[in-house]
Parts: structure tokens; sequence; C-alpha cells
């Protein structure tokens, strides 16, 4: 059975002091809100992930992080790498966003070489794929998401892909308020799966957990996690307040 896995991106967002009251208002509702089976996990910015991982320690919240480079070390200006997220607590990383696509020009290529490096040192990747509006409009949904599927696995083994989480966010949900209907993403969320096991195999597709995101909140989570293939949500906007974040949490049922 694949857990329910919510995680909030909280993007350029929350200084220290913002950090330390967000984290204490999840960790005071959390073991209310969140059932045995759902995952949850925090991707604050870097500047604040020493802070949240000495919040969390001891607890049911897991810390990740919202990019990596595909380096080790050296002279890579303002880049983090995978030794220095570990060391900090992560355990999770999230590869190939929307953001890193369209406004830091991440390629497939690139994107493949982050999933390769995550993977290689036992972080787990959430790999985000989704198409925008035009695209969608066009009808080329279905191939654009093959595209990044296919560039961003290269090179990926069906071991190392079973460790994986994929994110399917369309781009023109993500900040808008405007959210995929059930349907549509289930619909998107299906063919991931089919591509999964065209690439790998069938066992390993059924076992990777899909998230959706775009537009998540206490509103819409549950119908979206009724859906058969959607296992958890990515959340942006909305897991910037502990009641909307733990109000998603809660949604999570099965
Ligand atoms: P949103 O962002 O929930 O604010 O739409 C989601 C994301 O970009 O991960």
């Amino acid at each position: 059975m694949r857990p329910i896995v919510i995680a909030g991106n909280w993007k350029m967002n929350l200084d220290l002091g913002e950090t330390r009251t967000l984290l204490n208002g999840i960790l005071q509702g959390v073991a209310s809100a969140r059932k045995e089976s759902t995952h949850v996990i925090v991707c604050p910015p870097f500047t604040s992930l020493s802070l949240a991982s000495e919040i969390l320690r001891g607890s049911a919240i897991r810390l990740g992080a919202q990019n990596m480079s595909h380096h080790d070390n050296g002279a890579f200006t303002g880049e983090i790498s995978w030794g220095m997220l570990k060391a900090v607590g992560c355990r999770y990383v999230i590869i190939g966003h929307s953001e890193r696509r369209q406004f830091y020009g991440e390629t497939d290529k690139l994107i493949s070489l982050k999933m390769k490096k995550a993977l290689d040192h036992d972080l787990i990747p959430i790999f985000c794929v989704g198409e925008t509006l035009e695209q969608r409009e066009r009808g080329e949904t279905e191939t654009v998401i093959t595209n990044q599927i296919r560039g961003g696995l290269e090179g990926v083994s069906t071991g190392e892909a079973a460790r994986m989480i994929l994110a399917y966010e369309p781009v023109w949900a993500i900040g808008t308020g405007k959210t995929a209907t059930p349907q549509q993403a289930q619909d998107v969320h299906k063919v991931i799966r089919s591509l999964l096991a065209d690439q790998f195999d069938s066992t390993l597709a059924a076992s990777i957990p899909i998230q959706y995101g775009g537009s998540v909140k206490p509103e819409n989570a549950s119908d979206l996690l009724a859906c058969d293939d959607i296992d958890g949500a990515l959340v942006g906007g909305a897991c910037l307040k502990a009641e909307s974040f733990l109000g998603i949490v809660a949604s999570a049922n099965r």
C-alpha cells in the first residue's frame, strides 16, 4: 500500500523567527491531524533547515530541501550539495520544480543529473513534472509529461526509481488559485503510472507515491486525495500557515 505523502514547499518564504512559529504550530496539531499511513514533510528554505532540523528532532515530521546541486562540492557559488543537506538532517529534496525549470533554466538533462545524485546518496527526490496552460490547450499534456519523465529519469535504474516520489504539478495551477479538477489530475496521474510501468515495471509503478500539486488547500484536498492514483499533495501557499497545512494533512485518509 502506498503511503499518503503531504509535503509543504515553503519556497522563498519565512525567516528564522517565522520558521519557529510555523513549526511549533504544526507540531502542536500534527498528532491529532495525522493518520499512521500519512507521511508529512516540510521543505523550508536553506537558511531555515538547521533550525527546522533542531525543532523537528524526535517528531513525526520529516525534513526536505527545495533544490540541490548536481555537483558534490567545489567552486559553485550559491549552490548547496547533497552532503550539506544530509548533514543538516534532510531526507528529501524537491527536484525539477516548475519554478526552477521556468525561472532558472533547469533542463531535463540537468534534472536527471540531480535525480541521480540524490538517489546515489540516499536522499529521496520529489521529482516534479507538469505542463503549462498553453501546452494543455494545445493538447500536449501527455507528450510534455512523457518527455519530462523520460528525460528526468534518464540513467535512473529500477532499484533507484523505487525510492523516489513523483509530483504532478500543472504549471497553470501553481499559485494561481486554479486547481485541476480531481478528474483532470487523476487522468494525468494514471498516465504517469503507465509511463513508469513502461520505463521500469508495473510493480514499481504501483508502489511509487504520486503527489498532486497546484493550489491545494483544505477545501479541495479530500476530493483530490480520494482519487485512486493521487497519493498526496505538494503544497505551496497553504503550507505557510499551520492551520491550513494541518487541514490538508487531516484530509489524507488511506
Ligand atoms: P501552490 O504551490 O500550492 O501555491 O499552488 C504548489 C507548488 O508549487 O509546489
